[in-house]
């Protein structure tokens, strides 16, 4: 390998040998595997001091930071050999490999590998998809070059802190109430679920529940072959219901509890007990190509269960969440909803979450790095209502104008 690492250590900073050896040969076989092989790179290890300097003096931010990274090529492509400069407070690096329970050798290594993406432009903090790539390269090249030991640990920690902001998956099941409340043929649903995927949703969601109250079969295969996004179908466990899943094969089923006289899903599916009944369900579903969501409350517990059914995605209940009465209730049955998306998370499940979440609560639990996609229908039908009246009277208003004049 041609490629130069230089490792500076600001006065009186000192660091293991073994540590700098460990480091010096990671980030060269790093621009390797980056085919920048040719590349050189310079490492500053520093404090907090220095780091806080720095930080000042070119980001205007008056505190200290775990790394900072000058690029040297800014606007001048790849020709120029020498990338730049990262540089690391030993201070900061120790205090947060405590703080997270990391190897200190494999967190100063993560410094390094996301201070060297910075030098090559990668950045976490523009756009919709240049943080998922950011993140993407970080775990492959930890995922080569990290210790063995502790290194799973590491990269849970990168992948929990999630650049990428949540997915929105848009419930269409209320403009069918509507519909039905008149056993009308509009609204249509199937049209609503167009117009959200222009306004930006990631997903559309269907409930087709037992009483087909309001979505009926009719508007989830068509919402099935005209989406450019993906379907969830949402249902009960019932052989009816699981023979149509697999007939008309949305994205993904989100199992729910149902109960004939409820006015909405009233909380998660209570899997003690069982576990079996529901892992043969889900083989089914998987067999047929549909990934498999559980609704569930969020409890340690449940998310364990979940796991054992072979499901892959767990819908974390916001209900509860939705409904305090106060600030502190509120807090509460957030924390819990962090806790078992960090739970959930760790088992391997894909976290998603809904229930009453609306355009006042939704701030805090989006912020919840776990939470990849939120499922959220009554809110924004009832904000379409809204945001849509007046135009609806004027477009009304004008063709009775028009009439006599
Ligand atoms: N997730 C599940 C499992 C649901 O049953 C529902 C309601 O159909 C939602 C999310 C959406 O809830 P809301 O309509 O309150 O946004």
């Amino acid at each position: 390998m041609k490629n130069k690492i230089f490792i500076v250590l600001s006065e009186g900073i000192s660091v293991d040998k073994k540590v700098l050896s460990f480091v010096k040969k990671s980030i060269s076989k790093a621009l390797f595997l980056l085919k920048l092989s040719s590349k050189e790179v310079c490492l500053t290890f520093t404090s907090d001091e220095h780091l806080t300097k720095l930080n000042y003096k070119y980001l205007g931010r008056p505190y200290p930071t775990n790394v900072l990274a000058f690029p040297m090529r800014k606007g001048k492509g790849l020709k120029i050999s020498h990338l730049g400069d990262i540089i690391i407070s030993i201070d900061t690096a120790k205090k947060e490999a405590n703080l997270y329970n990391l190897n200190f050798e494999n967190y100063l290594l993560a410094l390094c590998i996301h201070g060297l993406l910075h030098l090559l432009d990668y950045d976490h903090q523009k756009g919709l998809y240049a943080p998922w790539l950011m993140q993407k390269n970080e775990l492959n090249l930890l995922e080569k070059l990290a210790y063995k030991e502790g290194k799973k640990e590491l990269l849970n920690f990168i992948k929990r802190r999630e650049y990428m902001p949540a997915k929105l998956a848009v419930n269409v099941d209320h403009v069918a109430t509507v519909r039905e409340a008149r056993k009308s043929y509009y609204p249509d649903p199937v049209h609503a679920a167009v117009l959200a995927e222009l306004g930006g949703a990631d997903g559309i969601v269907v409930h087709l529940r037992l009483d087909r109250r309001h979505v009926k079969e009719r508007d989830v295969r068509i919402i099935k072959e005209i989406i450019k996004t993906k379907l969830i179908l949402e249902m009960a466990i019932d052989e009816e219901l699981i023979k149509f899943a697999k007939e008309v094969k949305p994205y993904q089923v989100t199992l729910v509890p149902e109960r004939p006289e409820e006015v909405t899903t009233e909380g998660g599916m209570n899997l003690e007990g069982k576990v079996e009944e529901v892992k043969k369900v889900v083989r089914e579903l998987k067999k047929a190509n549909i990934k498999v969501s559980l609704f569930l409350n969020p409890e340690e517990k449940a998310m364990e269960l979940a796991k054992k059914t072979e499901a892959q995605i767990v819908e974390i209940h916001t209900g509860i969440y939705a409904e305090a009465l106060n600030e502190e209730e509120r807090e509460k049955e957030l924390s819990k909803i962090e806790t078992a998306a960090r739970i959930a998370k760790d088992l391997g499940l894909i976290v998603h979450a809904g229930h009453g979440l609306n355009y006042e609560n939704i701030g805090p639990v989006a912020a919840i790095p776990e939470i990849e996609e939120f499922s959220i229908g009554h809110s924004i039908v009832a904000r379409a209502i809204m945001v849509g009246m007046e135009r609806a009277v004027r477009e009304m208003k004008e063709l009775i104008l028009r009439a006599r004049t």
